[in-house]
């Protein structure tokens, strides 16, 4: 058992929150393999206060997704306690703040890793958090605004002293984007600073063996893992299985069909017919970036204008002809396993 705060959690592998991405859709589909926790993506402390319905809608999410995070982005203060509020009414059981999020529309007011240039702001906002809800409080950072302002370790002493309970640190500094390995030394440096909070490491954890390593070369607390779990939400198992000391198993073209037909079935029944279609284009990449032989079905997708041409696209596929093992990293057994 794994404890944020007063908060059990099965697990010490969680799942990332990604705009744009984990969508309740795509949390049905890693919630299958029981993560300690799913983040939901990022939403607006603004936008939730005046109840933007868009936004509400990024917080959908079903009793099977316990225990579930959301994270919030923003940086004005005044907010931060009401829109915490309004994420524990919604029956949240953490809640995360976003100091990580490098796009210009979101630094520019000083919100996701514009924080991390303000650190006192991040302390003053995680305390007006904290104050607000019984919920365990998180904070997700990179490493720093640039390499001439690495100053991870400082914000590690501000949110723990702010009572944050965990702290997430991305190897990367906002000048990076997602380009270059993340730093994973940044992130051992934040464990050794850590004195009560804990802390979650995050940055390329594409398989099972990399997140062992993660777990390793830091002695993080625990893992989170973002563009891994896209189109192999079992990545979870793997995971939990290397822990145990197995290996992972293989996952064969049978698997990536019948995860693709369930996550487009996902899709279906919660978004509109022109949304499931641009879902479902990006998504279909997601499962198929891997698999040798695939290149024609993903053109398809691309392509596909309906639902049911891109049904129509799956089932005639030869699936059997495509190879998704040759990119298993470790000595895998078979799913039958
Ligand atoms: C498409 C995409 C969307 C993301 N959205 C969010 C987000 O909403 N909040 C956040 O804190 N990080 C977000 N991230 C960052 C990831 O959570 C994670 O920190 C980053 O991808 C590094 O981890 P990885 O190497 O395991 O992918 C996003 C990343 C990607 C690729």
């Amino acid at each position: 058992m794994f404890y944020l705060g007063e908060l059990p959690l099965s697990s010490n592998i969680f799942c990332a929150p990604l705009a744009g991405c984990s969508d309740l859709p795509f949390r049905r589909m890693t919630a299958r393999y029981r993560p300690g926790l799913i983040y939901c993506e990022m939403v607006k402390m603004d936008a939730l206060v005046r109840n933007d319905p868009n936004t509400y809608r990024l917080l959908d999410y079903e009793t099977e997704m316990h225990p579930i995070g959301a994270q919030l982005c923003g940086s004005k203060p005044q907010l931060a306690g009401p829109s915490a509020k309004i994420i524990e009414d919604l029956g949240f059981d953490v809640l995360d703040l976003n100091c990580g999020c490098p796009v210009d529309k979101v630094t520019k007011d000083g919100s996701g890793s514009g924080l991390l240039r303000n650190p006192d702001l991040i302390g003053e906002i995680i305390s007006n958090m904290v104050a607000a809800v019984k919920i365990p409080v998180t904070v997700k950072i990179r490493i720093g605004w640039d390499f001439n302002q690495i100053n991870c370790t400082e914000i590690v002493s501000i949110a723990e002293k702010a009572g944050a309970k965990a702290i997430c640190v991305h190897g990367r500094t906002r000048s990076q984007g997602y380009k270059g390995p993340a730093n994973w030394d940044y992130i051992r440096a934040c464990k050794e600073t850590a004195k009560t909070i804990k802390v979650i490491g995050n940055g390329d954890v594409m398989d099972a063996k990399s997140a062992l390593a993660l777990f390793e070369s830091t002695g993080c607390d625990a893992i989170l893992i973002a563009r891994g779990t896209m189109g192999q939400p079992w990545i979870i198992e793997d995971v939990y299985r290397i822990l145990a000391g197995q290996p992972p198993l293989i996952r064969t073209f049978l698997d990536y069909k019948q995860a693709v037909f369930e996550h487009f079935q996902h899709i279906v029944s919660y978004q509109n017919e022109r949304k499931a279609v641009t879902d479902m284009r990006r998504v279909g990449c997601f499962y198929l970036k891997n698999g040798k032989g695939a290149r024609k079905l993903r053109e398809a997708l691309n392509r596909s204008k309906s639902t049911a041409e891109i049904h129509q696209l799956l089932i005639e596929y030869p699936w059997e002809e495509i190879d998704f093992t040759a990119t298993e990293l470790l000595e895998p057994v078979l799913a039958t396993d």
